[in-house]
């Protein structure tokens, strides 16, 4: 059986999401994405994560494939992510995120970099918009070690060598209270 799977691994297209799988996800993100939940079983939490590890981007027309229960692609107002049950939350001292620099966080809800842009600070979600695989702070950009794609601090994509490119990163509000970087998430 072990040798099954590897020459099952082996055949052109065996890493895609199973095609059945990704409708039904399609499906129901959109239903959630309207407001209904066909499935009480399923959590929106759940099917959202389960999102930002598939092809769901592609399924629901570069929508979803982030953390996050709002979002429409756009400009950057527009991209802000607002996470159901959202609260400002302290996740990080604001004297750790140099200018230029961004530093990743993590709450229950969100995974995401704070970014000083010349002693303002924003946020933008942490997980590529492609197939959610999680980004890494490089040299003036986050890069995304699945398919060499790269955004900008801002969340824009900078390059990529994908047939399309992916929807930018959502943005999270942010705001600084006694010396922490707050996010809404
Ligand atoms: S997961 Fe494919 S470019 Fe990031």
């Amino acid at each position: 059986m072990r040798t099954a799977v590897r020459l099952t691994s082996l055949n052109p297209g065996a890493d895609l999401p199973d095609p059945a799988f990704v409708g039904r996800l399609g499906r129901r993100l959109r239903l959630e994405l309207a407001g209904e939940v066909d499935d009480p079983r399923v959590s929106r939490r759940s099917l959202l994560a389960a999102a930002g590890t598939t092809a769901a981007a592609a399924v629901v027309g570069g929508i979803a494939g982030v953390a996050g229960d709002r979002l429409i692609a756009g400009t950057a107002a527009d991209r802000e992510l607002v996470p159901a049950g959202a609260a400002w939350q302290p996740v990080i001292a604001a004297s750790a995120v140099a200018a230029g620099q961004a530093v990743r966080f993590s709450t229950s809800s969100v995974d995401g970099f704070v970014v000083n842009r010349g002693g303002r600070f924003e946020a933008v979600s942490g997980i590529c918009t492609h197939l959610g695989c999680r980004l890494q702070s490089a040299a003036g950009h986050l890069a995304c070690p699945c398919h060499r794609t790269a955004f900008s601090m801002e969340g824009a994509v900078m390059w990529h060598v994908l047939p399309q490119a992916p929807p930018a990163l959502p943005t999270l509000r942010t705001r600084v209270r006694d010396g922490q970087v707050e996010v809404f998430a």
